[in-house]
């Protein structure tokens, strides 16, 4: 019954893009907020969803963990953030009964949470889901069926075992997986711009290579970029001209072509 619910609550929306990642803390949702935004620039409607229930950590990435959605006739408002519609299941757990959000509730609270989000008409809506391959992260691409999903990893070896976990739920889950993005690939040396790999090199490509998907490319650890983020700002809108953030525009300009 849910899963009707959840069909007609997307069926404004044209495409659906999943954002996993084998594990937490690869950048899941850094990805996920500066493709929204750089989607945004270009002109498309864009919502984002955090549906990360175990580590909600947009609202802080976006500065609006003091705001609160409106609930209209039990349907969840999507706050508003430079154009960009946003919900996070971060912002409403405060508001309900603590049990839901434990054990084998927690898949249902999402479904609950992806049905009840009034996004009305968007382009895309990217959607930043629960690292790993527990019940969290099957129940909800089973039930959201992302038309595109990204892999996110980092060039570490434990990351990359992770992401190809991620890759063969994927490929049983039948979600077609557009590419691999490498975060945290390289810093760049601000003294003589030389890349410097930290944690090894090609992992990504391989990883692509192995599963048949697109390599998106990698993006470099921008520590603006970082500190930006700690206070809420968004790296693509406030230094669109970092490498860091060309890169997101570029890996934009590659999901326009592949959905269209
Ligand atoms: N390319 C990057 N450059 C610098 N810092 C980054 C980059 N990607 C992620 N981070 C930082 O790493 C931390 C984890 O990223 P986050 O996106 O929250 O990961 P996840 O959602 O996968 O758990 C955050 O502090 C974030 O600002
Ligand atoms: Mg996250």
């Amino acid at each position: 019954m849910e899963e009707g619910r959840v069909k007609e609550r997307l069926s404004s929306i044209s495409h659906v893009l999943s954002v996993i990642s084998g594990k937490g803390g690869v950048g899941k949702s850094t990805v996920s907020v500066n493709l929204s935004y750089s989607l945004a620039k270009k002109g498309f409607k864009v919502g984002l969803m955090d549906a990360d229930i175990t580590g909600p950590n947009l609202p802080k990435l976006l500065g609006i963990e003091n705001l609160e959605p409106e609930v209209i006739e039990k349907e969840i408002i999507p706050l508003e953030r430079e154009g960009v519609k946003v919900i996070s299941i971060g912002l409403l757990t405060h508001r309900d009964s603590p049990i839901i959000w434990r054990g084998p509730l927690r898949s249902k609270a999402i479904i609950q949470f992806i049905s009840d989000v009034r996004w009305g008409k968007l382009d895309f809506l990217v959607v930043d889901l629960p690292p790993g391959t527990g019940d969290e992260a099957i129940t909800t691409m089973q039930v959201l069926k992302p038309e595109v999903s990204l892999v996110v990893t980092t060039p570490q070896d434990l990351s990359l075992l992770d992401a190809r976990k991620a890759l063969n739920m994927s490929k049983y889950l039948k979600i077609k997986v557009i590419g691999v993005i490498e975060n945290m690939s390289f810093l760049r040396c601000p003294n003589c711009g030389e890349r410097i790999e930290i944690f090894g090199k090609g992992g990504g490509m391989k990883l692509a290579k192995e599963f048949g998907v697109e390599y998106l490319g990698e993006v470099p650890f921008d520590l603006e970029a970082r500190k930006m983020s700690d206070l809420g700002r968004i790296p693509v809108l406030e230094s669109p001209n970092t490498e860091f953030s060309e890169k997101f525009n570029q890996i934009s300009d590659r999901i326009i072509q592949i959905v269209s």
